[in-house]
């Protein structure tokens, strides 16, 4: 029998790092959907279609063949047979990524994809609706989030370590702006679901949060 962790929350809350310590206390495998839809995004901005065409989002989506493979425990993202894990976090394909990730084209072409390799396996999958619309039946479902001052202070503190120039009045502004889309899209808006337990990062440290869903974890399924 596979076990099913969905963790869901908004930009910066910490979930593709707090998912993977999970996935990896619990020996399963950690599944970024973030990662399928800025290889879409990749796709698109390398085709030149524009962020306001959503019938060439629609259209262009089908032409990305996206599957994922594992090097040394970490998620690779493979588009079109290459490796784009390297291309994948920078500003540029995560904003396209929040705009083409609202098209329903866009998440019907995934949602197998993330289904499947749910039902093959034990994963700990981090996205926006996985709890919601991809595996309403999870096990354990999390709503990981932490107030936006504190996800642009990690932004800012991450980007700054890799030497990338960057401004924290607009990081803050960017996560405003995505959170407001990923809230209130058509299809699969990000919200916690019914059945999700409610964590809060902004006052806990990483190895916290990370006890704190494994007791969370331990507690559901002793029941
Ligand atoms: O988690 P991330 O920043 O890598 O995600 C990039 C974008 O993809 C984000 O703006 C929302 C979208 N996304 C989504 O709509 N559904 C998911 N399951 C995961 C990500």
């Amino acid at each position: 029998m596979v076990c099913n962790i969905a963790i869901d929350g908004p930009a910066g809350a910490g979930k593709s790092t707090i998912a993977k310590l999970v996935a990896k206390e619990l020996a399963f495998i950690y599944v970024d959907t973030g990662a399928m839809y800025r290889a879409i995004a990749l796709h698109l901005l390398k085709k030149g279609v524009r962020k306001d065409d959503q019938e060439e989002i629609a259209r262009e989506c089908q032409n990305a063949c996206i599957s994922i493979a594992y090097k040394d425990g970490e998620q690779q993202v493979f588009l079109n047979g290459e490796n784009v894990t390297p291309y994948l976090r920078t500003e540029e394909v995560g904003n396209m990524a929040s705009v083409s990730s609202a098209n329903p084209k866009v998440r019907e072409w995934l949602l197998n994809l993330q289904r499947e390799l749910a039902g093959q396996n034990s994963v700990v999958m981090d996205g926006r609706d996985i709890g919601t619309t991809i595996l309403p039946h999870a096990d354990v479902k999390i709503y990981l989030t932490a107030s936006v001052e504190t996800r642009a202070r990690r932004r800012f503190l991450e980007l700054k370590e890799k030497g990338a120039p960057c401004d924290i009045d607009e990081i803050e502004k960017d996560i405003r702006e995505r959170d407001e889309r990923d809230m209130n899209r058509q299809v699969s808006p990000l919200r916690q679901a019914e059945d999700a337990v409610l964590v809060d990062s902004s006052q806990l440290d990483i190895p916290e949060v990370v006890k704190l869903i494994l007791q969370i974890y331990e507690e559901k399924m002793s029941k």
